[in-house]
């Protein structure tokens, strides 16, 4: 066998973010021919985060329009993957976690009989509604799958409790291998607000809140309860880099705007992002992506959603779930705004999420899965 041909494909922000460095490593392997194939399910948030990557796909579906529905991005995956495959003909194709695009590329790489390695395996809530469509689309590429790399054990578990024995491998998330290039102590902003707060003196809240099953009703109480602490607590401003999803900006604009302590922004780079998680208060999120990199960095973060699929900072006391009520949402931000005593206790750094060295066991599993090396040893947290 000559080299194994990988092909990684991914399409959204976060799918980017915690591919890049994968990609990278499997570039620098010399028995793998590295292949990167975006969706572009994500237009431009997934250009920035290429850029800040350095990293140029080799195929490009483009398939983003605005207000698209899941059918739309399912069944565009789906036929532009088609000639992808037949064309670079991978030995193995990579998805991350459970995106419409990793369901559809996992989907396609079955249909041409493609083996299937998914980064991120293992995550569930048990609720088949939330988050939405993300629990099915992991239950599914679940049963496609031929590789799983679990960020933590915990994760390796629920596969087994599903009947999956073989080629689960415990790699950490590789969005703390990410993570490690970006938070710089130094670092300077170049978006002008981000060099104006007073991250001394002020109780900077960074927001995040752009799930689906939020839209609507539990975005109207979580956002008026976010304004309310901003109009109570003179000592907190709040910086919301607003999703570019027509519907959040509108949910935003509508219960946000206008107001002086709240930073309503277009979506930051990673790199800025993650410094500004660094230097801020506390996060307040719907993301999964920020519940994993904000305890490594000692931030507490309020989860804005009924459930969740990382326990494992929860259990480690830096991560609450404080679901989508205007009254919970209120009432545990202000906590930990006032007592001093409740923010200590949840600001530490943990890192039960990895240590930076995911995308080498990935890599390491896919060249044992293929003959060429040792069986890496799985990542156990501290
Ligand atoms: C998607 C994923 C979600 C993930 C999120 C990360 C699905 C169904 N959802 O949700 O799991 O948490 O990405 O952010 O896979 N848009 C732009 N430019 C962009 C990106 C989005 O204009 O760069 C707008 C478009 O109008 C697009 C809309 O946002 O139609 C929604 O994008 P979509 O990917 O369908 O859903 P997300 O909410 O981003
Ligand atoms: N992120 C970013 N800029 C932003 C908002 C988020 O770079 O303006 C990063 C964030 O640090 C994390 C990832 O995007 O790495 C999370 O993406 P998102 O919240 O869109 O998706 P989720 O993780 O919920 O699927």
């Amino acid at each position: 066998m000559g080299k194994i041909r990988v092909m990684s494909v991914f399409g959204t922000r976060p799918e980017a973010i915690k591919m890049a460095p994968l990609v990278k490593e499997l570039r620098s392997r010399e028995e793998i021919e590295s292949i990167c194939c975006v969706t572009a399910q994500h237009r431009e948030m997934l250009d920035s985060v290429m850029e800040v990557f350095e990293l140029t796909a080799d195929r490009d579906l483009d398939i983003m329009s605005p207000r698209q529905t899941l059918s739309a991005i399912t069944t565009k995956c789906i036929n532009g993957m088609d000639d992808v495959i037949e064309d670079i003909k991978p030995d193995l194709i990579l998805v991350h976690g459970d995106t419409t695009t990793t369901f559809a590329g996992a989907l396609s790489a079955f249909y041409h009989k493609v083996r299937v390695g998914h980064v991120e395996a293992g995550l569930r809530t048990y609720d088949k509604y939330s988050p939405y469509p993300e629990e099915m689309n992991r239950k599914l590429v679940t049963a496609i799958a031929d590789l799983y790399f679990c960020p933590t054990v915990n994760n390796r578990r629920n596969l087994e409790a599903e009947g999956i024995r073989d080629n689960i491998f415990i790699t950490g998330n590789t969005v703390i291998d990410a993570i490690h290039t970006t938070v710089k102590a130094d670092y300077q902003f170049t978006t002008p607000i981000l060099n104006e707060l007073d991250y001394e003196n002020r109780k900077i809240v960074l927001v995040t809140c752009h799930r689906r099953e939020n839209y609507g009703e539990p975005m109207r109480e979580i956002f008026t309860a976010l304004r309310t602490l901003a109009e109570k607590h003179e000592d907190v401003e709040l910086v919301y880099p607003v999703h570019l999803s027509p519907v959040v900006q509108e949910a935003a604009q509508t219960y946000l705007g206008g107001m002086e302590r709240i930073h309503l922004i277009e979506p930051l780079s990673a790199n800025e992002m993650h410094n500004l998680m660094a230097r801020c208060y506390m996060v307040m999120t719907d993301s999964g992506g920020l519940q994993e990199e904000a305890p490594s960095l000692g931030k507490p973060v309020l989860v804005l959603r009924k459930e969740t699929e990382r326990p494992e900072a929860v259990e480690a006391g830096t991560v609450k779930l404080c679901g989508v009520k205007y009254d919970d949402v209120l009432r545990m931000a202000e906590e930990l705004v006032t007592d001093r005593a409740a923010y200590d206790a949840m600001a530490h750094a943990v890192n039960p999420y990895g240590d930076g060295h995911a995308c080498k066991r990935i890599a390491d599993a896919i060249l044992w899965f293929y003959g060429k090396g040792d069986r890496p040893a799985d990542y156990l947290a501290r």
